[in-house]
């Protein structure tokens, strides 16, 4: 399929006022044309098309080089593009949308058949389900009149775009628009949950914490199979999660800076030492190093990047930060990357998901 064409840019800080206007006018009309259009949502970027236009969504799936087996997460602008969607859905669903939308929250729910293309749901019977928390995400959908499939706005593998112009260095040339509204706030993607007999599961954590989760709907929430791994002490090898996750997306590499990077947790002045000596090998072999760290320790490591996520005490900065450092050890030409675990509680639980995907599961416990 032929990807290349003239990628349309619309920048929009303020959102107000006659040109936004246009603006949004005219993406909204190439999402109804069957284009795909990058826009901002408040935790990543998405890369939208007509969710039920299936010629349109194999242009996002071929623009990023998805594998086709991935489904994608329908966005929608109120309660009512919902019911066109989905079949009946139960008592907890309905408390986490009262609670949680718009947000950063999807919900995997019952599909309602031939609503969206095959395509999107990769021929599950059910869909995933968010209304995003940005204005311009949201103006946009309502505008398209359609629900809006949209996964991450990255080449598949790399890390999700926080900023219009990790859109652009991923994508330009190969999608119909971006509209560049600034960065995104949360900066990690949606939490994804299902329901299952009376219980929530998590497929994949986000800024919706399972504490959170736990108090809207009053129900237990389990983690699902795929995302333990990395919470066990004892996880030191490619962490050995047992059966497949339930969310196809979670079992592809992800979020990968260039360079081979290391996940170290433990006590954190064990830690420091394993990097410190690690990374000065690698340094004297000729390597380019880099290190992910956390202010409190960032003046004693020596590698040729140091980057930090911000205090070790404020872990949703960090998470905002996350994709963005994994992105400037590229622009830095780094080669081999050690990255400090944090605890995984809160949005750490997020956080350490996607610092273990980054590092292809190369976790070390020191
Ligand atoms: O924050 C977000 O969720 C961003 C913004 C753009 O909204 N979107 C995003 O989409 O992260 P994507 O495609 O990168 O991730 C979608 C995730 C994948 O892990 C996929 O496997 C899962 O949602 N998913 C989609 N449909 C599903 C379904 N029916 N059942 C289980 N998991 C599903
Ligand atoms: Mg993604």
């Amino acid at each position: 399929m032929k990807v290349e064409r003239e990628t349309k840019v619309w920048t929009m800080r303020e959102g107000d006022g006659p040109a936004a206007e246009k603006a949004i006018a005219e993406a909204a009309g190439l999402l109804r044309q069957g284009g795909t259009v990058a826009f901002p949502t408040e935790t990543v970027y998405g890369l939208g098309a007509d969710a039920a236009n299936t010629a349109a969504v194999e242009r996002v799936f071929a623009a990023k080089g998805r594998p086709s087996d991935n489904p994608l997460i329908v966005h929608i602008a109120d309660r009512s593009q919902l019911e066109g969607i989905v079949l009946p859905y139960g008592e907890i669903a309905r408390k986490l949308m009262e609670r949680f939308w718009p947000g950063p929250l999807t919900l995997v729910l019952p599909a309602r058949p031939g609503a969206v293309s095959p395509r999107v749901t990769a021929g599950l019977d059910t869909v995933a389900v968010r209304m995003p928390a940005h204005p311009i995400a949201l103006r946009l959908i309502a505008a398209a009149g359609c629900p809006v499939a949209a996964p991450s706005a990255n080449r598949s593998g790399r890390p999700s775009p926080t900023r219009a112009e990790h859109v652009r260095g991923d994508l330009a040339g190969r999608i119909d628009g971006l509209v560049d509204g600034g960065a995104a706030d949360v900066g990690l993607e949606s939490t994804v949950v299902e329901i299952d007999d009376g219980r929530i599961r998590v497929l994949r954590p986000g800024g919706v914490t399972p504490e959170a989760l736990r108090q809207a709907a009053g129900c237990e929430v389990e983690l699902d199979e795929s995302l333990r791994a990395p919470l066990d002490p004892q996880f030191g090898e490619a962490g050995a999660a047992s059966g497949a996750p339930r969310s196809p997306g979670m079992k592809y590499a992800h979020y990968a800076p260039r360079g081979e990077m290391v996940l170290v947790a433990g006590e954190p002045e064990a830690v420091r030492r394993y990097i410190e000596a690690q990374e000065a090998a690698a340094r004297l072999a000729g390597c380019r190093t880099g290190v992910l760290t956390y202010d409190e320790r960032a003046a004693g490591f020596r590698a040729d990047a140091v980057l930090t996520l911000g205090s070790e005490a404020r872990l949703e900065a960090a998470a905002h930060r996350l994709y963005d450092a994994l992105r400037e050890f590229d622009r830095l030409g780094v080669e081999r990357i050690w990255a400090e675990a944090c605890a995984p509680c809160g949005i750490g639980l997020a956080l350490m998901n996607r610092l273990a995907k980054a590092a292809g599961n190369r976790l070390v416990r020191v």
